[in-house]
């Protein structure tokens, strides 16, 4: 049946303005890294996509080599971009990505010119688009200087491939010394995508402070640690999750049962509050003003329902914090 996006589509988001730019981003986005490939019921990922338009989510986030098959959930963006939002694109804000492996050979992944240029133009192909709205490089090149990655990055904005730049997995200071050269070369880093949740804390280490002095925005990927902030692992691990997944990025051994301990007492403090702990859990992430948006996953609408309601009960109380940070204190 054709989509008409509901009417009421901005009215429960909230949008943050990304860092000091001129971009306000979904407090909400939804990220297409797992659950989006070829492997996955396509009406599934129809029916998220469809979902996180009505509710607000204007931002969607890919990597060239997401799938499986690499490359394969831009494919499947790019169809339904067609089929159910082209008349939409001006409300869109797309991103992609490239630095992991995507072909073989030495210019099929880091962070060269010759690798960023021509995986960017594939990906452009396979979701059918002129531009993407941000382009990132997936994570620092040692062995590229990074003058040659940042000029890369300024190369694609100026021919009109991207409209913004990003970079994901910089530390702090790799994130100064790259803010600085893109600076220099008039186009300012739009962006920074690290990993940040509950139980991987090390953007707080100084990235944070960079990214505002910076001016820059900051979109924490797996905030909800690829589901183990949810009720998803209260009781074992079940037959349809990342971790029981042959091509899951989560490990069956970080399902720890100290780890399901923490996970336990914090979804009884959610429901203290009434909230599910996905949602507690990215209240938490973006409790912080220098946050911009949380980038979750879904392999449900369910899930990605749920999990907007965050929005509803974002403030946590001092006392509310202590409880947390003691339980996360527990930790191995
Ligand atoms: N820049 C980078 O290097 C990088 C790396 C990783 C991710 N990312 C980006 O970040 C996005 C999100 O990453 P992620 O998928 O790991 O995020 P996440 O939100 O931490 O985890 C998503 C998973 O949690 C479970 N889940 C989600 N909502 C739930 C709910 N309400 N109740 C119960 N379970 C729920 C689902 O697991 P099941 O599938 O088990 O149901 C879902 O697949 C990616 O799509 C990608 O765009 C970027």
């Amino acid at each position: 049946m054709a989509y008409l996006p509901a009417s009421s589509r901005y009215q429960h988001m909230t949008y943050r303005r990304c860092g000091r730019s001129g971009l306000q981003l979904p407090a909400v986005s939804l990220g297409l890294w797992h659950n989006f490939g070829h492997v996955d019921v396509q009406e599934n990922c129809r029916d998220m996509l469809r979902l996180a338009f009505d509710a607000g989510i204007t931002h969607f986030d890919l990597a060239n080599n997401y799938g499986p098959p690499p490359g394969s959930a831009e494919e499947n963006f790019g169809r339904f971009l067609r089929t159910d939002f082209r008349a939409y694109r001006d409300e869109l804000i797309i991103s992609t990505k490239a630095g992991y492996r995507m072909w073989d050979g030495p210019y099929g992944e880091w962070g060269s010119k010759k690798y960023l240029v021509a995986s960017l133009d594939q990906s452009l192909r396979r979701m059918g688009l002129d531009y993407v709205d941000i382009f990132y490089s997936h994570r620092p090149d040692p062995h590229t200087p990074l003058e040659e990655t940042m000029a890369a990055l300024d190369l694609i904005v100026r021919q009109g491939k991207a409209l913004y730049v990003g970079i994901s997995n910089y530390s702090a200071e790799q994130t100064t010394e790259a803010c600085r050269i893109l600076r220099s070369l008039g186009t300012p880093c739009l962006i920074h995508q690290p990993k940040y949740s509950m139980f991987v804390r090390e953007a707080e280490d100084g990235l944070l402070d960079v990214l505002e002095q910076e001016g820059v925005g900051c979109i924490p990927f797996s905030p909800l640690a690829q589901g183990l902030l949810t009720d998803k692992y209260l009781n074992g691990i079940p037959r349809d999750s990342r971790a029981a997944k042959p091509h899951g990025f989560l490990k069956e051994s970080e399902v720890s049962e100290n780890r399901v301990q923490q996970i336990r007492q914090l979804h009884a403090l959610a429901l203290q509050r009434g909230q599910s702990l996905a949602q507690m859990a990215l209240s938490w992430v973006l409790r912080d003003p220098r946050i911009t948006s949380v980038l979750i996953g879904a392999s449900r609408p369910e899930q990605l329902a749920d999990s907007l309601r965050c929005l509803e009960q974002l403030a946590l109380g001092q006392d509310e914090l202590l409880q947390i940070e003691s339980v996360l204190a527990s930790d191995s």
